[in-house]
C-alpha cells in the first residue's frame, strides 16, 4: 500500500538542509504534538575501505549522522507536545564497536556508530531537563531490502511486529540506548 493511501500528511523537503527542516517543522505545524519521529535513510556501498572515498564518507554522514540530527532538533517542539515522544534511530549491530568482526562497509559503520553516540547525546540533554522523550536505537534485522540487495533471513513482518512492540514499550529509563 502507498502511504498516500493511509491518507498520511506527506511533507517533502530536504533532510539534509537546516532551513528546509526548519521550513518542515513549521508546515507539520508546532503546536501540533507528534509522538514518534522515526530516521531511517540509509546509503551502505561500497564495501571495501580501500574503495571508500572522502566523498562517501562524508556522504554518509550527511544522511545517516547529520539529517537526524537536524529533524531531531527542529521537530522537538512537537515531541515535546507529546507527554511520552520519541525518537527512533533504525541503525544496526554494525555500528557496534564489540560488534565489528568482519572490517566492511567503513563509511556505513563509521556513519551509524556516530549517530549512536549523537543520540546518547541528546539523551543525556533531554534527561536533563526531564522532558519525557526517549531516544532509542532499534536493530530491525537482516531483513531483505533495497540495502541489502533483496537478501536477508529476517522476515519483514516479524521485524516490524518486534519493532512497533519496543517503540509502544519504550520508557525513558531507556533512552540513549539500543535494542537489538
Ligand atoms: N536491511 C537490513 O538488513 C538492515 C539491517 C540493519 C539495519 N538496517 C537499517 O534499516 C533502515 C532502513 O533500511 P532498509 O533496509 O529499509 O533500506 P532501504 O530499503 O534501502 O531504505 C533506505 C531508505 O533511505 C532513503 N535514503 C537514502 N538516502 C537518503 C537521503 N539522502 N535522504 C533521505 N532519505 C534517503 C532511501 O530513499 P529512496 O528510496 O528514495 O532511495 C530509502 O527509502 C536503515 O537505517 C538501515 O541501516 C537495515
Amino acid at each position: 500500500m502507498r502511504l498516500e493511501a493511509t491518507g498520511a500528511k506527506i511533507i517533502d523537503f530536504d533532510y539534509l538542509s537546516e532551513s528546509s527542516n526548519a521550513a518542515a517543522a513549521q508546515i507539520y505545524g508546532e503546536d501540533i504534538p507528534l509522538d514518534v519521529l522515526i530516521h531511517c535513510c540509509l546509503e551502505v556501498f561500497p564495501g571495501s575501505w580501500e574503495e571508500t572515498t572522502a566523498e562517501h564518507m562524508v556522504n554518509k554522514l550527511r544522511v545517516m549522522t547529520l539529517g537526524p540530527f537536524l529533524a531531531t532538533k527542529y521537530f522537538l517542539t512537537s515531541l515535546k507536545k507529546c507527554d511520552p515522544g520519541e525518537v527512533i534511530n533504525i541503525n544496526s549491530f554494525w555500528a557496534s564497536l564489540a560488534g565489528n568482526d568482519f572490517g566492511e562497509y567503513i563509511s556505513y559503520q563509521t556513519a551509524k556508530a556516530a549517530l549512536n553516540m549523537e543520540a546518547l547525546t541528546i539523551a543525556h540533554k533531554i534527561k536533563a531537563k526531564n522532558l519525557d522523550i526517549t531516544m532509542l536505537a532499534l536493530d530491525p534485522g537482516d531483513i531483505p531490502t533495497k540495502l541489502s540487495r533483496w537478501a536477508g533471513n529476517t522476515n519483514m513482518e516479524h521485524s516490524v511486529t518486534g519493532m512497533v512492540k519496543a517503540i509502544e514499550e519504550a520508557t525513558i529509563d531507556l533512552s540513549g540506548s539500543y535494542l537489538p
